[in-house]
Parts: structure tokens; C-alpha cells; sequence
């Protein structure tokens, strides 16, 4: 496969985990993948976020060698296979947004009453939304028959208009999938799946009766969708 990547002027932590996850997947079933035409500042910041494992880059401008700006921070393109690198991404992530946000002071004692810091603060919400998010895709996504599926994690903190982004994106089954045969699905589309499943107490996994199986709430991304809601104030 070859790209042209002359137009490609910015990519976000979500389009960079979908082209990880895209490049990965054709790597692993064989295919050559080259990538053509990459302008040196957008492909800089891509060869740093770690997009371009096993894949071939010709034409594209030299990459520029300057120091990451201190408050350029960015977390590679992770890609994680199980729960132990899951939490080691979440918070390495985690830490490294944090930090770039003007003014927190990573040295700063912790508050005598509660022990906590401002990066724990700060920090909090973000590693709860990816830790559930990781989580989600590596049990739900894995189910009907995509064992092997896979999930690409990155974040970005963008200084001007002070917000993070981060992306989670996993090749598995897909929320349909899952949810297909749950009482509250209204539709047969990936977004009638993906809404009802932020609605609360909606599992694929809930009150199956098995004592040994584990069972879910349902209120993971809910509670993900209401941190992101409370973050904008
Ligand atoms: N990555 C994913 N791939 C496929 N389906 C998913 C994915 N993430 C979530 N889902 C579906 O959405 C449902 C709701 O997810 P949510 O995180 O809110 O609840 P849960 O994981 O089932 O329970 P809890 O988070 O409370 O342990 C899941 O039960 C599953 O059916
Ligand atoms: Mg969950």
C-alpha cells in the first residue's frame, strides 16, 4: 500500500492510533506499507510519536533534529497486549500530560490533610477515563471470536488552547457485537451500540448468573463521559 502524504498537514492522538492500528494490521497480514511525501514538520512529529514502526517512508522531507519543546507534551503511539502494560501506558500517559500543564508544580509537598498534590488532582480523571478505557478493550473487544485484538493508546497536550486529547482505539469486535442481542439497543448500526452503551448500568456483561464469571455495572463509560463533560468548566 502507498500513501501520499504531501496534503497531511495534522494528526491528532485519535487519527494517529487508527493509522497505527491500520498500519499494524496490514504489516501483519504481509502487505508492504509506504508512506510518501510527509512535509519534515508533520513528518517530525510523527517518526516521535513512534507511528512509523515497519513501515517504509520514501521522498519525505529530513527530519528536523530540534529539542522537544518542554511544553510539547506527547505520549507515543503505545500499542498494548495485556493488563500489565496497560496501567504502565495509563500512567506514564498520565504523568506526562499532566506535567505539561503551565504552572503545576511536580515538586510540591502533599496537602497535609488529604496527601494529595495538584499532579494528583490534576492526574486523577485522566488515568480513571484510560484505565477504563483500556479495560474495556481488552476484555469487551476481545469477545466473539477477536482473542487477539489489540489496543494503540496516545495523548497529546496542546498549550494554546489548554486541552488534552487522548485516543483509544482497539481492533476488536466492535460495540455492536457485544450488544446486539441487549434489551435497550433501539437499532442495528454501530452508533445506536456505541450510545446505548454510555447510557448507565448497559453491559454486555451484567448479572450472567455465574458466580465465578465476573461480572460488570455498566457504568465505566458513562462515568468517562461525565469526567470528560466536568473537565470543559
Ligand atoms: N472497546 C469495546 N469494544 C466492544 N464493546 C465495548 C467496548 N467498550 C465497551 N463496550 C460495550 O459497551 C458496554 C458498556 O461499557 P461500560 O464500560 O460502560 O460498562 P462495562 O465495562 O460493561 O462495566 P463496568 O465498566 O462498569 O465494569 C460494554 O459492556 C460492552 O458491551
Ligand atoms: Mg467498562
Amino acid at each position: 500500500m502507498v500513501l501520499d502524504a504531501s496534503g497531511l498537514k495534522f494528526v491528532d492522538p485519535f487519527g494517529l492510533t487508527l493509522l497505527g492500528a491500520g498500519f499494524q494490521e496490514l504489516i501483519t497480514w504481509g502487505q508492504r506499507v509506504v508512506v510518501h511525501g510527509l512535509s519534515a514538520d508533520v513528518g517530525g512529529y510523527l517518526r516521535r510519536m513512534d507511528l512509523f514502526a515497519g513501515v517504509e517512508l520514501r521522498d519525505c522531507a529530513p527530519v528536523m533534529t530540534r529539542r522537544r519543546n518542554r511544553q510539547d507534551a506527547l505520549v507515543e503511539l503505545t500499542c498494548i497486549l495485556d493488563r500489565d502494560t496497560a496501567s504502565d501506558a495509563a500512567g506514564r500517559l498520565t504523568n506526562a500530560l499532566v506535567g505539561a500543564v503551565p504552572g503545576v508544580d511536580r515538586d510540591e509537598a502533599p496537602d497535609q490533610m488529604t496527601g494529595l498534590t495538584e499532579v494528583d488532582r490534576l492526574g486523577m480523571p485522566i488515568q480513571y477515563v484510560l484505565s477504563e478505557l483500556l479495560e474495556n478493550a481488552l476484555t469487551h473487544a476481545r469477545r466473539v471470536g477477536y482473542q487477539g485484538a489489540r489496543v494503540w493508546v496516545a495523548g497529546q497536550y496542546y498549550p494554546t488552547n489548554d486541552l488534552v486529547r487522548l485516543a483509544v482505539t482497539d481492533n476488536g469486535c466492535g460495540f455492536l457485537a457485544t450488544l446486539r442481542n441487549h434489551p435497550d439497543l433501539r437499532g442495528e448500526t454501530h452508533r445506536d451500540a456505541i450510545l446505548t452503551a454510555m447510557k448507565p448500568r448497559v453491559s454486555c456483561n451484567r448479572d450472567l448468573g455465574l458466580r465465578e464469571d465476573t461480572t460488570n455495572e455498566g457504568v465505566g463509560l458513562t462515568t468517562v463521559l461525565r469526567r470528560a463533560r466536568a473537565a470543559r468548566h
